[in-house]
C-alpha cells in the first residue's frame, strides 16, 4: 500500500478525478488522498478529510459507493479499465518431484515437535510431498525464501484463529527459518494464546493468535477448549483484537468452529464473568445465523480500527475436512493419492452456505473501503485426501479401545502434514503479501 500525496505522480485519469474533486469540495480545510491500488478489483481509495460545511454536501452526490461517516468520507472509483486477473484458487495438483518439494525438511523445524510432523510420528510414504499447485492459466511467483525474507524486514504477520490457522502458521515459520540468519527468538505469551517467531537482526516477527472463533468463547484457552456446549459472546472481540492492531499483516480464519448444530450465545457481560459457568443466561441459536453475527462484530471491528494505509488484511478460506470420502468409503486414512479429477471435483463436506456468509462479510466491507483479501484454498484442499496428518502426530487424549483396534477411527483428517499442503497456502499468501 502506498500513501500518496505528489499529484505528479499519479496518472493521467487520475488527474481527472482528483481535479473533479478539488471543484467538486472547493474550499476545503484540509484535504489528504490516500492512493490505494488494488490491483484484483481494480479499485482506488481516496480518503478525504472534510470540514464540517461541506459533509452535506458530499452526503447529497451522485457518486455511487459513497458514504460519509461524520467528517470524513472514502470515495470509492472505478478506473475506466478494470486490470484483467487471473483467478490462482482455480487450478489442479501436479506432481513434482523435481526437488523442489518439500519446501523444508521435517527434522530442520524444530517447531513442529508436535502435532504435524507426520514422518517423525511413523507416515512412511512420501509422495504427499511432491505436489505442486498449478492455476488454470497462468502462474504465481514460487517461493525463494531469501528474497521473501528481505522483503518482509521490519514487518510482523499475525495469524488469527483455529489449529488450521496454526497449522500455517507453523509451516510459514518453517519456511522462512532455514532463510533467516542470525538470532531467533521464540515463545509463547498470555498464556499460550499468543505464539511468536521472532527474528532479531531483521526484525520480522511471525506470530500466532489463538481465536478459535474470532469472538470471545469457551474455547479461548488453548490448552483446555474441549467443551460439551460451546458459549460464546458474539458481540465480544475488542479485549482480544487489542493484540491484533499493530500487524503489518493480518491472516484471519474461523470456520470449522462453527460446524456445529448450535450455539448458545452468553448474555454475559465483561471478561471476568466466566464463560463456562453452567447458570449464566443464554440465548441458543444455530450456527450458521451465529456464523453471520460473529463475522459482522468482525467486520465492524475491522473497519473502525484497523488502519488498511498500514495493516493488509487475509481471510483464509474454508479448508476440507475427509472425514467421510464418500460412499461405502473410509476416510482419509491410507490416503497416498490426491483427487486430479480438475475442476469437476467437489467435495460434499464443505458448508456452502458458511462459505456464502464468509464472501458476503468481506464484500460488504470492500464496499465500504476495506479490502480483505480471500486466500480461497478450498477446493485445492478439498483435492488432497492424501495430505493429512492421519494417524501420524501426537494425541492430546488416550486412545480408547476402538480407536486402538480400527485406527482409520482416530484418524485426523482435518490438520495437515508438513511439510505439506498449507506450505502451499502460503506460498499463495506470500504471491498476495509482496505483489
Ligand atoms: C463540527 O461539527 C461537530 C458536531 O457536528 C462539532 O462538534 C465541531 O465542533 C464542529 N467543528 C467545527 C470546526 O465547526
Ligand atoms: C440534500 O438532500 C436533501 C433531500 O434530498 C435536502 O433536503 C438537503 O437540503 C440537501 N442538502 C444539501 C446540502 O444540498
Ligand atoms: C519422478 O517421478 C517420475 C514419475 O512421475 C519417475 O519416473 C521418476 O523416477 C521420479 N524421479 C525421482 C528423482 O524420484
Ligand atoms: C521493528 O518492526 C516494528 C513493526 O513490526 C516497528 O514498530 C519497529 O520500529 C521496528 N524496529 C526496528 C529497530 O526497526
Ligand atoms: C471459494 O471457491 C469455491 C470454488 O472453488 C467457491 O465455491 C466458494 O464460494 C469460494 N468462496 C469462499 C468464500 O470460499
Amino acid at each position: 500500500m502506498r500513501k500518496n500525496n505528489a499529484m505528479g505522480l499519479w496518472d493521467m485519469s487520475n488527474m481527472i478525478h482528483c481535479s473533479f474533486f478539488i471543484f467538486f469540495f472547493g474550499g476545503l480545510a484540509t484535504l489528504s488522498f490516500y492512493r490505494y491500488n488494488n490491483q484484483e478489483a481494480g479499485f482506488r481509495i481516496i480518503k478525504v478529510t472534510l470540514t464540517n460545511s461541506t459533509t452535506n454536501a458530499i452526503a447529497n452526490n451522485t457518486l455511487t459507493n459513497t458514504r460519509v461517516f461524520d467528517h470524513e468520507t472514502r470515495l470509492t472509483i472505478k478506473p475506466t479499465s478494470v486490470r484483467r486477473t487471473c483467478d490462482l484458487f482455480s487450478g489442479r495438483w501436479v506432481h513434482d518431484n523435481s526437488s523442489r518439494y518439500p519446501l523444508y525438511k521435517e527434522h530442520e523445524c524444530p517447531n513442529l515437535e508436535d502435532t504435524f510432523a507426520c514422518q517423525m510420528y511413523g507416515r512412511k510414504d512420501s509422495k504427499y510431498l511432491q505436489w505442486r499447485w498449478q492455476p488454470h492459466g497462468c502462474d504465481f511467483p514460487r517461493f525463494d525464501g531469501k528474497s521473501v525474507v528481505e522483503r518482509l524486514r521490519g514487518r510482523r504477520l499475525l495469524f488469527v484463529g483455529d489449529s488450521l490457522n496454526r497449522n500455517q502458521w507453523m509451516s510459514m515459520v518453517c519456511m522462512l527459518r532455514s532463510s533467516i540468519p542470525g538470532v531467533k527468538l521464540e515463545g509463547g505469551a498470555l498464556n499460550g494464546i499468543l505464539h511468536t517467531f521472532r527474528a532479531i537482526d531483521y526484525n520480522i516477527s511471525i506470530d500466532f493468535y489463538w481465536a478459535p472463533m474470532l469472538v470471545e468463547s469457551n474455547g479461548d484457552i488453548p490448552s483446555d477448549h474441549h467443551r460439551e456446549n460451546r458459549f460464546v459472546r458474539i458481540k465480544a472481540i475488542e479485549e482480544k483484537a487489542r493484540h491484533w492492531v499493530d500487524a503489518d499483516v493480518l491472516i484471519f480464519n474461523s470456520y470449522h468452529w462453527w460446524r456445529l448444530p448450535g450455539v448458545k450465545l452468553s448474555k454475559s457481560v465483561g471478561s471476568g464473568s466466566s464463560l463456562d459457568d453452567p447458570n449464566q443466561e443464554y440465548e441458543e441459536m444455530d450456527s450458521l445465523r451465529a456464523y453471520k453475527l460473529a463475522l459482522r462484530t468482525w467486520s465492524k471491528w475491522a473497519y473502525s480500527h484497523v488502519d488498511t494505509s498500514k495493516t493488509k488484511l487475509f481471510f483464509m478460506g474454508a479448508t476440507a475436512t475427509h472425514s467421510r470420502l464418500g460412499k461405502n468409503q473410509g476416510n482419509c486414512y491410507g490416503e497416498t493419492e490426491p483427487v486430479l479429477d480438475d475442476d469437476v471435483f467437489w467435495e460434499s463436506g464443505t458448508n456452502l452456505q458458511m462459505l456464502n456468509i464468509l464472501e458476503s462479510t468481506l464484500n460488504k466491507l470492500k464496499s465500504n473501503g476495506v479490502n480483505v483479501q480471500l486466500i480461497n484454498v478450498t477446493q485445492l484442499t478439498q483435492c488432497r485426501k492424501d495430505g493429512h496428518t492421519t494417524v501420524y502426530r501426537k494425541y492430546w487424549r488416550p486412545l480408547s479401545e476402538l480407536q486402538k483396534k480400527n485406527p482409520e477411527k482416530a484418524a485426523d483428517c482435518s490438520h495437515w502434514c508438513l511439510p505439506g499442503v498449507p506450505d502451499i497456502w502460503n506460498e499463495l499468501l506470500l504471491a498476495y503479501i509482496l505483489r
